[in-house]
């Protein structure tokens, strides 16, 4: 029998633990028919399904029940040998010879890793059921309780008829867990200061219940010198915009925490979210981009590295970009941009021409997307 330990990073990031919602998806996993199910995990952008999901997958119960885990990423435009190499990297080493199979060749030796084993792959961001086609004949059904675990922003995409039951779509957080959330954020154990309280509230309840709204804006505000007026100002540019959409509105507040930054970090941000979609970018090579582009201002008291760590530190800490992997001693090894953020970012470095005047120009810029 093969075991694979749970690879996913276990960034410790502050999380809301919805204990319902995780114990419904884990009994979907683990008890029910003995056949191959597909079971999927539904809900708008932002509102914590890769979230839940990586806990679900790193919970005992699940790394007891299953002899092999696997997880990729999918998204929007996929490649089929990537994510193939995805999940067998969780299970197998990734030998020169395992790369130099072709893509048939590792589709045979996923199935065969994974037949007579009790497993479970995690599919995380499912866009089209094709994905889903295409490994279909790489997943083994020995009815022995393995399972296909998908998250989709898309509920037609869960409604298909490979997915097994009745869809599960993640609630939103309610408007305490977001006060909660956005308390954790700001003072960790430390109590709110007073004042706030009753701003803060209204901030966090005006996020409408989607997590990726209530960090970005504790991002914001953690940069703000933490006093009444300009905590009342941000909620103020919040409830300026008029949609009650959930997912407009948390699309207006990272627009809000974008125009917030400053004019040196603008570019930085911009530049990072559109080079990624759904993938880890080292830290050294980022800070390598950004240096080529201009973007770091030498003062000559640091060094180039120091400050372009510093940049992405303070981005970090605005829940900008997110830490994906971290080194053995503690720094961060590579980051990621939320898909979300790169969306608004796409139009905006178009509209600024970003990364025209810079030294590397556009041209070289859409060559330098197609190799990372
Ligand atoms: N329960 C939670 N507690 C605290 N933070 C959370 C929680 N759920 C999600 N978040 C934060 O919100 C952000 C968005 O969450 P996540 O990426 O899981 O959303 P998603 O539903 O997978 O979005 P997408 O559809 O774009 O993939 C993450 O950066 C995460 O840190
Ligand atoms: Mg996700």
């Amino acid at each position: 029998m093969v075991s694979s330990p749970a690879k996913i990073p276990k960034i410790d990031e502050v999380v809301i633990d919805l204990t319902d919602e995780k114990k419904l998806v884990i009994d979907r996993l683990i008890s029910g028919s003995g056949k191959l199910d597909v079971v999927a995990v539904v809900g708008m952008a932002g509102l914590g399904k890769t979230t839940l999901v990586r806990r679900v997958y790193n919970d005992p119960l699940v790394t007891y029940h299953f002899h092999i885990q696997a997880w990729c990423c999918v998204s929007q435009a996929y490649q089929k040998r990537e994510l193939l190499l995805q999940i067998l990297s969780d299970i197998v080493e990734l030998t020169d010879d395992v790369l130099e199979m072709s893509d048939e060749e590792l589709k045979l030796k996923l199935y065969r890793c994974l037949r007579r084993n009790r497993y479970l792959i995690v599919m995380d961001d499912i866009w089209s059921i094709e994905a889903l086609y295409d490994f279909k004949r790489s997943f083994p059904n020995d009815d022995n309780g393995s399972r296909i675990l998908i998250t989709s922003r898309h509920f037609h995409v869960a409604a298909e008829d490979e997915v097994d039951g009745t869809p599960h779509s993640l609630r939103r957080l309610s408007d305490d867990e977001s006060r909660k959330l956005l308390q954790k954020k700001l003072f960790d154990t430390k109590e709110c200061p007073n004042e706030l309280m009753e701003v803060g509230e209204q901030i966090a309840a005006s996020c409408k219940g989607l997590p990726l709204a209530v960090i970005a804006i504790a991002g914001l505000l953690g940069r703000t010198d933490m006093i009444l007026d300009r905590w009342k100002e941000v909620l103020e540019s919040i409830c300026s915009q008029t949609t009650d959409d959930p997912e407009m509105r948390c699309m207006e507040i990272l627009d809000i925490c974008y125009r917030y930054l400053p004019n040196y970090l603008k570019p930085c941000f911009l530049y990072t979210a559109v080079i990624l979609e759904d993938k880890d970018i080292p830290v050294k090579k980022l800070a390598w981009l950004w240096r080529a582009e201009g973007f770091l201002t030498d003062t000559g008291a640091e060094s180039i590295e120091d400050i372009a760590e510093g940049y992405l530190r303070d981005l970090i800490g605005r829940s900008l970009v997110l830490p994906s992997k971290r080194r053995s001693h503690g720094g961060i090894k590579t980051c990621r941009v939320h898909d979300m953020l790169r969306t608004l970012c796409i139009p905006e470095s178009l509209k600024k021409k970003t990364f025209c005047s810079s030294k590397m120009g556009m041209t070289n810029f859409f060559i330098l997307l197609t190799r990372i």
